[in-house]
């Protein structure tokens, strides 16, 4: 049997055990975009949740055989694919989690914020329509750069009346997954033990992970701090550039994003105990907009953990003020652009 098989069976059993019949896969999610490098294997990994129903696949193209290819697959949920903007409000509607992966990707030389004039765009049209048919979605926004088409997101959101901001994520999993990775490679831990809290944003320097917050409490030299800091930082660039033009992280995102989705569906679901970083809007500091730990619940953001950005070292005090600049600047332009008249 395969995990999700076997986990179906151990789920009826502990069912039986209870007399009360958990009602498992009751959520739709929505992913736009589904037919790219990061939105194919996310749209597998999603149909292998036990917790989901319904899997919508939209996208401009190639989306139907993605969607034929994914229904073979013995899990519960029902894969449909919905191509073109006539088809978009349909694949929104009763959605409960919508993931945003859809736009262009960078190529070596790239920043993320070179994406901007292509991907402001779409998010904004994309956001519009779920505006209109699933306002009450935990949306995910995915597509670069992050750390302004969240608030592109948040603009558009507001501009139709319905925006919440404890159910609008920017997807910064990835980051987190990264530093759990390079950690625990570096001090030689168990990995599945290993988290790093990363902060501030999604591109270069905005990036900051709290080395001195992982847990289990590990030391470091000031030289792996650095070492490990940049290479987190710079590690989308990594795999851009091991790519040489055939894209960007696409794997190991929807692994981050999966998780994410998975992360959300579970507190939807009313598991009490789920905590992520993510980019949201967030009075932790001036910046109107700000990447931290935050506890998911049924609706969305419960609580922020402020204890993470208390008693940081000089090094990410540093690295903190440093990074506000660029942040609020990638901010107000995501904000502008979704303001100015067409
Ligand atoms: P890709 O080019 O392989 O796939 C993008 C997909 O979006 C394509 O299938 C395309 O047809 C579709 N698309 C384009 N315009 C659309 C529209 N208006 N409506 C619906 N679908 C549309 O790109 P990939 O590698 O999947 O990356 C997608 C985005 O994710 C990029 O912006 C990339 O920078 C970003 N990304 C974000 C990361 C993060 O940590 N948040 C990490 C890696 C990538």
């Amino acid at each position: 049997r395969n995990s999700y098989e076997r986990r179906a069976v151990k789920q009826n059993i502990q069912s039986v055990a209870s007399l009360q019949p958990k009602v498992e896969a009751s959520f739709k999610v929505a992913v736009l975009g589904a037919a790219g490098g990061i939105g194919q294997p996310l749209a597998l990994l999603v149909k292998m949740s036990p917790l989901v129903s319904n899997l919508h696949l939209y996208d401009i193209a190639n989306v139907k055989g993605v969607a034929a290819d994914l229904s073979h697959c013995n899990t519960p949920s029902e894969v449909l694919p919905f191509t073109g903007p006539e088809q978009l409000g349909d694949a929104l509607k009763g959605v409960d989690v919508v993931v945003i992966p859809a736009g262009v990707p960078r190529k070596p030389g790239m920043t993320r914020d070179d994406l901007f004039n292509i991907n402001a765009g779409i998010v904004k049209t994309l956001v519009e329509a779920v505006a209109e048919n699933c306002p009450d979605a935990f949306i995910h926004i995915i597509s670069n750069p992050v750390n302004s088409t969240v608030p592109i997101a948040a603009e558009v959101l507001k501009q139709r009346g319905v925006y919440n901001p404890k159910k609008l994520f920017g997807v910064t999993t990835l980051d987190v997954v990264r530093a759990n990775t390079f950690v625990a490679q570096k001090k030689n831990v168990k990995l599945i033990d290993v988290d790093v809290p990363v902060i501030g944003g999604h591109a270069g320097i905005t990036i900051l992970p709290l080395l001195s917050k992982t847990r289990p409490s590990v030391s470091f030299t000031n030289e792996e701090i650095e070492q490990l800091t940049v290479r987190i930082q710079n590690a989308g660039t990594e795999v851009v550039e091991a790519k040489a033009g055939a894209g960007s992280a696409t794997l190991s995102m929807a692994y981050a994003a999966a998780r994410f989705v998975e992360s959300s569906l579970r507190a939807l679901d009313g598991d009490s105990d789920v905590y992520e970083c993510s980019f949201v809007q967030s009075e932790l500091t001036e910046l109107p907009f700000f990447a931290s730990r935050i506890k998911l619940g049924k609706n969305g953001i419960e609580a922020f953990l402020n204890s993470d950005l208390q008693g940081l070292t000089d090094y990410e005090s540093k690295a903190l003020e440093a990074l506000k600049p660029e942040l609020k600047a990638s901010i107000e332009k995501g904000i502008a652009f979704a303001n100015k008249q067409p």
